[in-house]
C-alpha cells in the first residue's frame, strides 16, 4: 500500500518551530552538554501552592471532578472569567459571552475557525507569535503581515489603513507581545480602533501576559470604547500569569453569537477543559497568587540582565520590553559575519552555531517574520541568564 495520503489542508502548516528548537536544545543536553535553552515560553516557576492545593482537594472530593462539564466550562468557572474581565479589565461580559477553552491557544483556533472563510485577509503584526498566521492560513485565510519592526514593535493606525481591503475579516492585536515583550499603550491601541469604526472587521485581542507587564499599563482593547468591545473578542488564560502551562486552561469574552459558535465547534471537537484544571482555575481567577509580585520582580531583574548584556555586543541592539518574559534582539549587525569558519548568512544559521557552539539555544526571528532577529526566553534561573548572556557575547567576539 502506498503511504496514507494526508488532507490537502496540511500542506498549509508546519509545526511549531519553537517545540523543535526547545527539542534539539534538550538532546543536546541529554548527550551531555551544558546547553541553556532559552527557548521555552513558560514561566520557570512552579503553580503557587494554594492552587494546586485547591486541585488536590477538588479531586479528593470526587464528584463534579470526575465528569465531563458542559463544553464552553462549568457555569461557575465562566462567572468566575466574568468577574475576572469586570474586575481587572472594566469589561462587562455576561457569563454567555465568555467561555473556557483548552490553552489560549484553543480560544485563537476556536474563534479564528468561527470567523474566517476562504480567501479571508486577517491582519497580523509582525512580529508575531508563530501560530497565528499558521492557524489563518489552516482555514484558508490569507495573513496580511505588517512589519512593526521599524516604529517600536507597534502597530500604526497609518500601517492598519493601508492594509486594509474588502476582504478583511479580523485584526490580531497582542499586548504585551511575544516575542517583543512590547506593551501597546492606550493611546496606540485607540489609533488602531479610529480606523476600524464603521467596518464590520474584527479584532482578537490576545492579553495572555496582561498580568506580566513592567513598564507601562495593560490596555484590553475591548475597554477602549463601545465600538471596540462589539467588534472584539478577548482572549487570556492562566498559562503565563499564574505559572499553569501543564493545566490547559485559556478563556475567550465576546458577542454572544460568536463565543456560542466557538462553543459549538468545542463541543464536536475537545468537549470541556479537563475538569480539574477548570477547578483549580477557579482559585487563579478569584485572585492573583501572592507569589505574582515576586516573580514579576524576578523578571524585570532577567529582564535588564539580559537587556544589558545583549547591548554590550558590538552589532546587536536590543530594545527594553515593557512586558512578557521575552527579548528580541536585533543582531542584523552580525549577519555575513563567520564564526570557526562558519558563515552566518542569516538568523537561523546563527542560531545554529550559537547552540552548537556557544549552547544557548534562541530560536530565529524569521519563525516570527522578523528576519535577523532573535528571540530569547528569559524565563530562566539568573544564573543560567548570566551564563548565556557571557556566553553570547564571547561568541560574538570570536566572530570575524
Ligand atoms: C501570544 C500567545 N498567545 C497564546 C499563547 C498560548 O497560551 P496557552 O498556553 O494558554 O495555550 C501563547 C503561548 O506561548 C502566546 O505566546
Amino acid at each position: 500500500m502506498s503511504e496514507l495520503r494526508l488532507a490537502q489542508r496540511m500542506g498549509r502548516i508546519q509545526p511549531s518551530a519553537t517545540l523543535a528548537l526547545t527539542a534539539r536544545a534538550k538532546a543536546l543536553r541529554a548527550e551531555g552538554n551544558d546547553v541553556i535553552a532559552l527557548t521555552a515560553g513558560e514561566p520557570d516557576f512552579s503553580t503557587p501552592d494554594a492552587i494546586r492545593a485547591s486541585a488536590v482537594a477538588a479531586l479528593q472530593a470526587g464528584g463534579v471532578v470526575d465528569r465531563y462539564t458542559p463544553a464552553s466550562g462549568l457555569p461557575e468557572v465562566r462567572k468566575a472569567v466574568a468577574d475576572k474581565f469586570q474586575r481587572d479589565n472594566g469589561l462587562n461580559y455576561a457569563p454567555d459571552q465568555v467561555m473556557v477553552n483548552c490553552g489560549a491557544k484553543h480560544s485563537c483556533f476556536n474563534l479564528i475557525a468561527a470567523l474566517v472563510d476562504e480567501g479571508d485577509e486577517v491582519i497580523i503584526p509582525a512580529p508575531y507569535w508563530v501560530s497565528y498566521p499558521e492557524m489563518v492560513s489552516f482555514f484558508g485565510g490569507r495573513p496580511v503581515i505588517i512589519d512593526t519592526s521599524s516604529t517600536g514593535f507597534v502597530l500604526t493606525p497609518e500601517a492598519l489603513k493601508a492594509a486594509l481591503t474588502p476582504k478583511t475579516r479580523l485584526v490580531l492585536v497582542n499586548s504585551p507581545g511575544n516575542p517583543t515583550g512590547a506593551v501597546w499603550s492606550r493611546e496606540a491601541q485607540q489609533g488602531l480602533a479610529d480606523v476600524l469604526k464603521g467596518t464590520d472587521i474584527a479584532v482578537l485581542s490576545d492579553e495572555i501576559y496582561e498580568k506580566l507587564v513592567y513598564d507601562g499599563k495593560h490596555v484590553s482593547f475591548a475597554s477602549l470604547s463601545s465600538d471596540a468591545f462589539e467588534r472584539t473578542i478577548t482572549v487570556n488564560g492562566v498559562a503565563k500569569a499564574y505559572a499553569m502551562t501543564g493545566w490547559r486552561i485559556g478563556y475567550a469574552g465576546g458577542p454572544k453569537h460568536v463565543i456560542a459558535a466557538m462553543g459549538a465547534l468545542q463541543s464536536h471537537s475537545t468537549s470541556n477543559p479537563a475538569t480539574v484544571s477548570q477547578l483549580a482555575s477557579l482559585k487563579a481567577l478569584a485572585e492573583d497568587p501572592v507569589e505574582l509580585p515576586g516573580w514579576k520582580a524576578k523578571f524585570v531583574a532577567r529582564r535588564d540582565v539580559i537587556v544589558a548584556g545583549l547591548n554590550d555586543v558590538a552589532g546587536v541592539s536590543c530594545t527594553c520590553p515593557g512586558g512578557a518574559f521575552y527579548v528580541f534582539p536585533d543582531f542584523r549587525g552580525l549577519l555575513g559575519k563567520s564564526h570557526n569558519g562558519r558563515v552566518l548568512t542569516d538568523d537561523h544559521a546563527l542560531c545554529d552555531a550559537l547552540l552548537s557552539a556557544a549552547h544557548v539555544a534562541g530560536v530565529p526571528g524569521s519563525e516570527f517574520g522578523a528576519p535577523g532577529f532573535i528571540r530569547f526566553s528569559y524565563a530562566e534561573s539568573d544564573e543560567n541568564i548570566r551564563k548565556a548572556v557571557e556566553r553570547i557575547q564571547k561568541f560574538a567576539s570570536e566572530l570575524t
